[in-house]
């Protein structure tokens, strides 16, 4: 397996004690396969991508579980290790492109900073053809011309694909995309995503595609991982999840989906009544158990063990299938 995320569960110090960010989260990511990471604002998508490479900040920590790469865990590499695996073996394009561009530098300097450092012996002619090569694979038109620009010279959909050179700049098995194309209209979306799976194909990447649109994800992902309130709910093959989706979450998501067709946002997920819980003070329960129509006094006893039933979920309900709740059903 090229990356394990076992039972990861992640903290932050705040001022109002701790926060539970990530409360055991568990997938695997496979070679030249797209991973759809989903969940509303504050599900824990961010801070998983981030603690995969060890990129928390100082009141964050992984208090639990394990990060393996080909088998040999993250968690353990000292610091030379760990430089040569971000990067090189894991590669992240920001949610924040203010965190992988310095607007006062040229992107041509930035990625061709990223080539030399992890390719000290490249030759400086090789490290600009390489560059120019990097924006042209991304289909940056004028790659040469381009590269003398500052980011904030570029439109949404350009500095998507800027990012994504950077991102590849150290040649990575894995790129973790989060929230790619959640600031571009759908028509530059759509290309986005088609440069995605080029890509993918063209050089057997596994790409993390974190997203709070199902609709995008149902178009790109192998297999789906559903968040919320920093667990999985959700986690199996496409195929699975969006045609039978076992959990009340993800029903809730394709209801609301295809009652307002693709054009799905995450406004949209208000459908679900109730707001998102509060990490700070986590319910003893299902995360879900207020805005689920079906919760039970159960649900609110203790977090429901996950369970494999077609895919793998975290419901007391699991195989109930009750019917006629959702459209889909
Ligand atoms: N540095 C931090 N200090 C304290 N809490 C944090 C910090 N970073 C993230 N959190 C909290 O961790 C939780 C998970 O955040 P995360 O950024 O992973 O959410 P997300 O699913 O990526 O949301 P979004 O869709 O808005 O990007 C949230 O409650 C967030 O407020
Ligand atoms: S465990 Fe209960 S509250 Fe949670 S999703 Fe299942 S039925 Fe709903
Ligand atoms: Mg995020």
């Amino acid at each position: 397996m090229l990356l394990e995320i076992d039972n990861l569960m992640v903290e932050f110090a705040t001022g109002q004690g701790p926060l539970h960010a990530v409360r055991g989260v568990s997938f695997e990511v496979r070679e030249g396969e797209v991973l759809g990471v989903v969940g509303e604002s504050g599900s824990g998508k961010s801070v998983t991508a981030h603690s995969i490479l060890r990129l928390l900040p100082g009141n964050g920590a992984i208090t639990g579980g394990d990060v393996r790469y080909q088998g040999s865990s993250v968690l353990a590499y000292s610091p030379n290790v760990l430089r040569a695996f971000r990067g090189p073996k894991v590669s992240i394009i920001f949610q924040e492109p203010g965190r992988s561009f310095d607007p006062i530098y040229t992107v041509g300097r930035a990625i061709e900073e990223t080539l030399r450092a992890h390719n000290p012996e490249m030759a400086e002619d090789e490290v600009r053809e390489r560059s120019v090569k990097l924006l042209r694979e991304t289909h940056v038109p004028y790659a040469e011309q381009r590269l003398h620009n500052y980011p904030h010279q570029f439109s949404g959909g350009l500095l998507q694909r800027i990012m994504i050179a950077l991102a590849l700049a150290s040649d990575p098995d894995v790129l973790i995309a989060d929230e790619p194309t959640t600031a571009l209209d759908v028509t530059i979306q759509a290309q986005i995503i088609d440069l995605l799976l080029e890509l993918k194909d063209k050089r057997n990447l596994a790409i993390i595609f974190i997203t709070h649109n199902l609709a995008l994800i149902s178009e790109i992902a192998d297999r789906i991982l559903v968040m919320y309130g920093g667990l999985v709910m959700e986690y199996g093959s496409a195929r699975d999840v969006l045609d039978r989706p076992r959990h009340p979450y993800t029903r809730a998501l394709l209801a609301s989906l295809l009652s307002l067709g693709t054009h799905y946002t995450e406004q949209h997920l208000q459908t679900v009544h109730g707001g998102t819980p509060d990490p700070r003070r986590p319910e003893p329960g299902c995360p879900f158990a207020p805005r689920c129509p079906l919760a039970k006094m159960q649900c609110r006893e203790a977090v429901p063990p996950l369970v494999e039933d077609g895919t793998r979920h975290r419901c007391i309900i699991s195989g109930e299938k009750p019917e006629g709740l959702y459209a889909r059903d």
